[in-house]
């Protein structure tokens, strides 16, 4: 039977490299009923929203989306619609699998880590107390009463920072089981649990707690500024990482940066409801329509989609296709190369159709 997927073009290089992905999904053999949509500056003129109901009730119904970047308008009240995307379907996880990939320049070898990060609660829940607002006021009015002794005037704007035990057990037990169906051998908290004894303290104990129900694997905890000098130094001696939103948002484009960049980093969006892969670069409104758009970060998205859809042949496939055509070096866009400016790139198109020669070849 056929997946039904929504496949949301995107703006900027959006609609390319969707294309271009779709062709090399196609190109494997498993069937897809592809649902294509627009969403983000496309459609806000239209439809007056970025993220429009029919859109979301889509992936409500087909559960699963492969999503190109979208630009956030500027000006609309919206803070984003990937961040809306996420709150609407409770994408709670994001996964970010970065792993060396072959012919891309960069100091760090064998990197082989996955950030799995919670995407629902933290300093990014939107809770915010304007400076000179009244409830600010109060609230600083509140801080005072329990530290006479802090430097904080009135003059002042406040972030909640909210962690729940059942927030946290969610993601926590995501990644170990994620790391059970991986064949991975080790989980890593990682929090800051020494300063922020309510919130990063209960992300502890409660990662503690939950690890002791996965003896099968391996569970070590690292405060958030150890982490990111580990991770420099030692990278091979982690796995899985899962973390608080705002630290694994942090650290998921430390660990993109390691394997070379963003354009090269697929990700996932995963809740009990639904699932979205998206590449986790940006519209590249410089480069849109010119055919220079590297597709690599999306069509990597595209294999974790089919692991998730349990066609793991065929993304084992599509894997090796794409580390062949690297390891080759000549069918790449100018970003994979020593010199962008120097002849010889090919374009989005162009490398699409080598990953797809390999693919029916293999
Ligand atoms: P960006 O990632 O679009 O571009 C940064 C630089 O990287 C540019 O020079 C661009 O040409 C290059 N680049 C990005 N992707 C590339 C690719 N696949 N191949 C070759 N070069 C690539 O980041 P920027 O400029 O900060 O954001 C532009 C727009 O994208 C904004 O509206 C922003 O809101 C949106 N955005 C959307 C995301 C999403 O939908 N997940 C994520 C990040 C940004």
């Amino acid at each position: 039977m056929a997946h039904s997927v929504v496949l949301i073009r995107g703006d900027g290089i959006g609609p390319e490299i969707a294309e271009v992905t779709r062709r090399v999904l196609d190109a494997t053999g498993v069937e897809f009923d592809w649902d294509v949509v627009d969403a983000g500056a496309a459609v806000m003129e239209k439809e007056g929203t970025p993220l429009p109901d029919s859109v979301l009730q889509k992936i409500r119904a087909q559960k699963v989306a492969l999503k190109a970047p979208i630009a956030t308008p500027v000006g609309t009240g919206f803070r984003s619609v990937n961040v809306a995307l996420r709150q609407e379907l409770e994408l709670y996880a994001c996964v970010r699998p970065c792993r060396t990939l072959p012919g891309i320049k960069t100091p760090f070898k064998d990197i082989d880590l996955v950030i799995v990060r919670e995407n629902t609660e933290d300093l990014y829940a939107g809770i915010e107390f304007q400076r000179g607002a009244a409830d600010t006021q109060e609230l600083v009015q509140f801080i005072k009463s329990k530290q006479p002794k802090a430097a904080l005037s009135g003059d002042v704007g406040i972030s909640i920072k909210p962690i729940s035990v059942e927030g946290t057990r969610r993601i926590v037990r995501f990644a170990f089981e994620y790391a059970r169906t991986h064949g991975r051998r080790k989980v890593t908290a990682v929090h800051k649990a020494n300063i922020m004894k309510f919130s990063d303290g209960l992300f502890l104990e409660v990662a503690h707690d939950v690890a002791k129900e996965y003896l099968d694997v391996e569970f070590s905890a690292r405060i958030v500024d150890d982490m990111c000098m580990q991770l420099v130094k030692y990278p091979a001696q982690y796995d899985v990482l899962v973390l608080p939103n705002l630290y694994g948002d942090i650290i998921s484009d430390l660990a993109a940066g390691m394997i070379g960049g963003l354009g090269v980093a697929p990700g996932a969006n995963i809740g009990s409801k639904g699932a979205v892969f998206e590449a986790t670069h940006g519209t590249a409104p410089d480069i849109a329509g010119l055919n220079k758009a590297n597709p690599l970060a999306l069509i990597l998205s595209g294999v974790m989609m089919l692991h998730h859809l349990g066609e793991h042949d065929a993304a084992r496939r599509v894997h090796s296709a794409v580390l062949s055509v690297l390891d080759e070096g000549k069918f790449v866009t100018a970003d994979l190369r020593d010199d962008p400016k120097a002849p010889g790139a090919v374009g989005t198109r162009e490398m699409g159709q080598a990953i797809i020669d390999r693919l029916v070849h293999a």
